[in-house]
């Protein structure tokens, strides 16, 4: 019998390609998703894709009964990933309320409701936000490097969830925990299917870069180009998403097999590579043949000058590697963009 997986947020993003890669691994998928930043179409990509629909609720996990009516829908849930969370930075200096209370509740409902249902473990969205700036001796980062005071509301939330389910294992109770710290998730399935889709302007890299590529926006801004690295702009560790989306399903044995060494672990995953915004920039139009019109603007406030990750324990311990290029990434992306265009949603 398949191994049933909750998965919650599974209409976004990194939800959406994970979903894909569990159920072609052998898993069955039951997504809850409160749509907030996501469209319930996605669900119709993810069947188009893999051949097989995941089951699909519209609840939002700060609502513990709705949240519990689907364990007793659904029998026998023995994992779950937890991508549900609001994610704009920006956002939650300016409403830091709704990011402590819808980012922190829904955890808290999933771990209380996991005992009863004899759920094994769950696997957090982190990031590698928590680390801050990493003093140069700590670079790449690890997972031992310091936690540092976070940069925003977000960034809190993040780091709070880590001490609750560090609490929550320490008191005793029979689950096991898997936190996954990302760096920056880029592109989209190859098929173009499913991939990132914001709301609005976007706040990340990638989605403004494809969307001044195909005219949407007038030109990108890199935010500085005086940072102490080689060419001045940021550095970042951007990994494609099905890379990503694969490191889930590899932590997800190992909590379903009870192969974990402790009952909470932390695990970065990025590529272990930086590329400053320019070279990503010379990237794309490498490998996209399209010209980017960009300008250079001053220092974005919050911005970490350069981080990436030692992935060596993920790749070790988790047996996993991720292997896609920062070409095939970007490629990716613009394929998206493109058929966003020809269906006419933007
Ligand atoms: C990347 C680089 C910008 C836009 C944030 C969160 C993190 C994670 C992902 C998720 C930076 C530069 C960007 C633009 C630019 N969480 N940039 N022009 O800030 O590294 O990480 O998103 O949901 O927790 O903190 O990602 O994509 O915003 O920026 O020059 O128009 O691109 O300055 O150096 P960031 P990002």
């Amino acid at each position: 019998m398949k191994k049933r997986i909750l998965v919650t947020g599974g209409t976004g993003f990194i939800g959406s390609h994970t979903t894909v890669e569990l159920q072609s691994a052998g898993y069955e998928v039951v997504i809850i998703d409160n749509l907030s930043n996501s469209n319930a179409d996605v669900v119709d990509g993810i069947e188009e894709i893999s051949g097989v629909r995941p089951a699909f609720e519209q609840v939002d996990c700060c609502d513990l009964e709705a949240l519990e009516g689907v364990f007793q829908k659904y029998e026998g849930i023995q994992g779950i990933i937890h991508f549900a969370a609001s994610k704009a930075v920006g956002e939650s200096v300016e409403q830091p309320l709704k990011y402590y209370e819808n980012n922190i509740l829904s955890l808290v409902n999933l771990l209380k409701i996991m005992p009863k249902y004899n759920v094994k473990g769950i696997i957090f969205s982190s990031s590698c936000t928590v680390y801050g700036q990493p003093d140069a001796e700590f670079l790449p980062v690890t997972e031992q490097a310091p936690i540092k005071v976070a940069e925003s509301p977000y960034g809190n939330t993040k780091q709070i969830n880590e001490e609750i389910i560090q609490d929550y294992v320490k008191s005793g109770a029979p689950v096991s925990a898997i936190i996954l710290r990302y760096f920056n998730p880029i592109g989209a399935h190859p098929t173009a299917i499913i991939g990132e889709l914001p709301n609005g302007v976007p706040a990340n890299l990638i989605p403004y870069l494809t969307q001044t590529a195909i005219g949407i926006r007038k030109e990108l801004t890199v935010f500085g180009d005086d940072y102490d690295t080689t060419d001045g702009s940021c550095v970042r560790d951007f990994i494609y998403v099905v890379d990503l989306a694969k490191a889930h399903v590899a932590a997800m044995e190992r909590i379903v097999n009870g192969k974990n060494a402790d009952p909470v672990e932390v695990f970065n995953v990025g590529t272990g590579r930086g590329y400053t915004v320019l070279e990503l920039i010379n990237t794309f139009e490498q490998c996209t043949g399209v010209k980017l019109p960009y300008k250079i603007g001053p220092r974005r406030a919050g911005d970490i000058e350069k981080v990436w990750g030692n992935v060596d324990k993920a790749n070790d311990v988790l047996g996993w590697k991720a292997v896609h290029t920062l070409e095939e990434a970007l490629s990716s992306a613009w394929k998206w963009q493109q058929r966003l265009r020809e269906k006419g949603v933007m």
